[in-house]
């Protein structure tokens, strides 16, 4: 391979649900639409845990792709000599044990959040990648963003000085009344409920906008409180608010909240500094633009404003990806944007909401005890 060649990634798929659909669909974007020329995707093998269904996903969504090898078990994708990144895209209470045998085949990880159970599957996940040399990643596809990154640079560049309140909610009806039980949103042993679901957007706004702020100097937040309105029809949380204090180097809140019975306001995420504010459009997960408001003083009046919107071809996945090929071609075990630091403080602070909510994941779902 000569240099000027792009790096491929050869990926297998673990399982055939919504979001595994957008990751491939995305695999398959041409990278140079999105100025991508370093790097680009392969999708070798796709597992489900039914051949059916594995060759079905195959001719629905890669019609144009040949040679993609649908397996009817997960293992045997993570046995697959020509896979070299494992791409996890089943429920919640499954990423570990998936995770865990993609790592003992020897295969780098992208992950889906909410990363695990608890923090304490998280820390041996951690633990065996780094043990064994390979690369592991939350797929926090928001953080790779061209919008995230433009954003980020402003909030950083000074002008809008330190951060104080954060605002960020991310909502949707799932019409749950009409959901089967053993619907993933539904069903407490695959971690149902908003938190786990929709609760890592807004949290990872938080995360952006408090943690990575130069300013915080990598303090995790210092207090943690949460409150869950469970729902009756199986015990899950429906709608769960928690806020969240970074006050070691900042003083600063974000007031976070997510339903899975109500849509998203119209607010979005919302950074309020002391010298202006940053509106991030809706949806938070994959926002089309932001604005950003410049007071004449601190606490005075807006005097400008300025608002940034991006597009591109495909969903926004093939971001995380070009990142995860990046980190592997490089030889790094994780990504200096989305760490491990970063998702471990995500899982520490569901696990804290949960146990002040008192939302108890059945017995035998966790699979690693709770980090005491
Ligand atoms: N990044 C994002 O934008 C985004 C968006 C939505 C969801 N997610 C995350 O992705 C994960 C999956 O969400 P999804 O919406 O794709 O779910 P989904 O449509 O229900 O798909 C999950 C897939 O997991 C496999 N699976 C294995 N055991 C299962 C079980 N006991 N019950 C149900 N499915 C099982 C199934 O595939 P096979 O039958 O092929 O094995 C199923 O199709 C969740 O962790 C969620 O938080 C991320």
């Amino acid at each position: 391979m000569t240099s000027n060649q792009p790096f491929v990634l050869k990926w297998g798929i673990i399982s055939t649900g919504r979001i595994a659909m957008e990751f491939v669909k995305d695999l398959l974007v041409d990278p140079k639409t999105r100025g991508t020329t370093d790097v680009a995707h392969k999708i070798v093998a796709v597992g489900s845990r039914s051949v059916e269904s594995a060759q079905k996903f195959i001719t629905a969504y890669a019609p144009n792709e040949s040679g993609i090898k649908a397996y009817g078990t997960y293992n045997e994708v993570y046995a697959d000599p020509d896979v070299s990144a494992v791409y996890i895209g089943t429920p919640h209470t499954l990423h570990y044990e998936n995770a865990l045998a993609a790592l003992e085949a020897g295969k780098h990880v992208l992950c889906e959040k909410a990363t695990t159970s608890n923090a304490a599957e998280l820390k041996a996940l951690l633990k065996l990648a780094k043990e064994k040399k390979l690369f592991f990643m939350e797929a926090l596809w928001t953080r790779f963003h061209p919008l995230t990154l433009e954003l980020k640079r402003i909030a950083e560049e000074g002008t809008l000085g330190d951060p104080v309140v954060v605002h960020a909610d991310l909502s949707a009806d799932f019409h749950i009344e009409s959901l089967p039980l053993n619907h993933r949103m539904l069903d407490p042993k695959l971690g149902g409920g908003a938190l786990l679901d929709l609760g890592p957007y807004p949290l990872f706004w938080a995360m952006l906008a408090l943690y990575e702020h130069p300013s915080n100097q990598n303090a995790p937040p210092s207090s943690i409180v949460g409150s869950i309105v469970k729902t009756p029809i199986t015990g899950v949380d429906a709608s769960t608010s928690f806020t969240l204090n970074f006050t070691e180097h900042l003083q600063a809140q974000a007031i976070l909240s997510c339903s899975m019975q109500v849509p998203s306001p119209n607010f979005g995420a919302t950074i309020r500094y002391k010298n202006g504010n940053i509106l991030v459009k809706p949806p938070i997960f994959r926002s089309p633009a932001f604005t950003v408001q410049y007071y004449d003083k601190p606490g005075g009046d807006v005097v400008r404003e300025e608002t940034k919107s991006f597009s591109y071809v495909g969903g926004g996945w093939h971001y995380e990806a070009d990142e995860v090929a990046r980190c592997i071609r490089d030889g790094k075990l994780e990504s200096s944007l989305w760490g491990h630091e970063k998702s471990f403080i995500m899982m520490e602070v569901f696990d804290e909401v949960r146990r002040q909510g008192k939302y108890y994941l059945p017995e035998g779902v966790e699979k690693v005890d709770r980090v005491q």
